[in-house]
């Protein structure tokens, strides 16, 4: 073990000259080198998730290799084999999409370096290639949302209501796994039909231009807007704006994340309900990294617990998010 931090420490040293950076005194000292692979920076979401990880690194006196791939999953294997190559003591990743991970993967298994899933999960017929996923239950995003759907319905009072989607990175954990915990739970009630599912990327310009697409099609069909997360909400609500009609009075609109921005925009009644999905894990990995350094057993999914913020609660106390 002290032969494999010492190889993690020279990497360390090496990545840091190579970067340029000189190493200082805590980066000596690390308990634990973890290499970790971000996706992107497509979202505040994102944003938090990255300075939260970054942030916790280095209260829990971890070393960090944080590379960003540019929502590129072939950046995330060139990411992974560097950190194998430098034999870090643990590899974290929030893996872009689900599929296309085992070869790498098996690499990092052969080389003895433990790994953990971070936000989002992958697809693999090997569940040892992976230690432990940290991150949100999905599919109860997507229940909690069609919930907050089917009590609003119930105050409306209509015979029908028609919605359009706004889905995220295609083949995504939090893509497919929204979709289903929304349609299941709807699908039990007459009410509801789905006009369209569109897909947006995660992406502020792409809820627009989605948004921009579902209006001309369907103009004032619309009732419900369902947006897997508040960046594409947030691209969307001008557009709905611009062509005249008040979201969050004539269409429901519900998001995905609760970032600072959106949670104001809900004070201000333009959004009716967004599903929290914490960025905030950086804790979580860097206990878990540290415990399975010391050889201490790991639960193969850890979930947060998240909330829904609606217009049915008094949000005057909350506190900042912080992302
Ligand atoms: O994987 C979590 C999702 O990724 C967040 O909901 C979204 O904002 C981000 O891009």
């Amino acid at each position: 073990m002290k032969k494999r931090l010492a190889a993690g420490l020279i990497s360390v040293l090496c990545f840091l000259t190579l970067s340029g950076c000189a190493p200082r005194q805590q980066e000596l000292q690390a308990a634990l080198v973890l290499g970790f692979s971000q996706l992107g920076s497509e979202s505040s979401f994102r944003i938090g998730n990255t300075r939260d990880i970054e942030d916790k690194a280095k209260r829990y006196g971890v070393s960090l290799m944080m590379d960003d791939a540019n929502q590129k999953q072939e950046n995330q294997i060139k990411a992974i084999r560097r950190f194998i190559a430098y034999r870090v003591d643990v590899i974290a990743f929030s893996p872009i999409v689900e599929e296309g991970w085992d070869n790498v993967l098996t690499e990092a298994k052969q080389a003895g370096i433990p790994v953990i899933l971070v936000d989002r999960t992958i697809q693999t017929s090997d569940r040892e290639l992976f230690v432990s996923q940290i991150g949100a239950d999905f599919y109860e995003e997507g229940v909690m949302a069609a919930e907050y759907l089917l009590k609003k319905a119930d105050d409306l009072g209509k015979d029908q209501l028609r919605l359009v989607e706004i889905t995220g990175t295609e083949n995504s954990t939090p893509m497919k796994q929204r979709h289903e915990g929304f349609m299941d739970t709807i699908a039990k009630d007459d009410r509801m039909v789905l006009l369209e599912s569109v897909n947006g990327d995660f992406l502020r310009s792409r809820g627009a231009e989605c948004m921009r697409y579902l209006l001309d099609r369907y103009g004032d069909e619309i009732d419900v807007v369902f947006s897997h997360n508040d960046e594409m909400t947030m691209g969307a609500l001008p557009e709905i704006e611009k062509l005249g009609y008040r979201p969050g009075k004539d269409m429901v609109i519900i998001s995905i994340d609760g970032g600072q921005e959106a949670i104001d925009i809900l004070r201000e009644g333009k959004i009716n309900c967004i599903v929290e999905c914490t960025p905030m894990l950086g804790s979580i990995l860097m206990e878990t990294a540290l415990a399975l350094k010391a050889g201490q057993s790991i639960d193969h999914e850890i979930h947060p617990e998240e909330r829904v913020f609606s217009d049915y609660d008094d949000l005057s106390a909350l506190p900042p998010r912080g992302y």
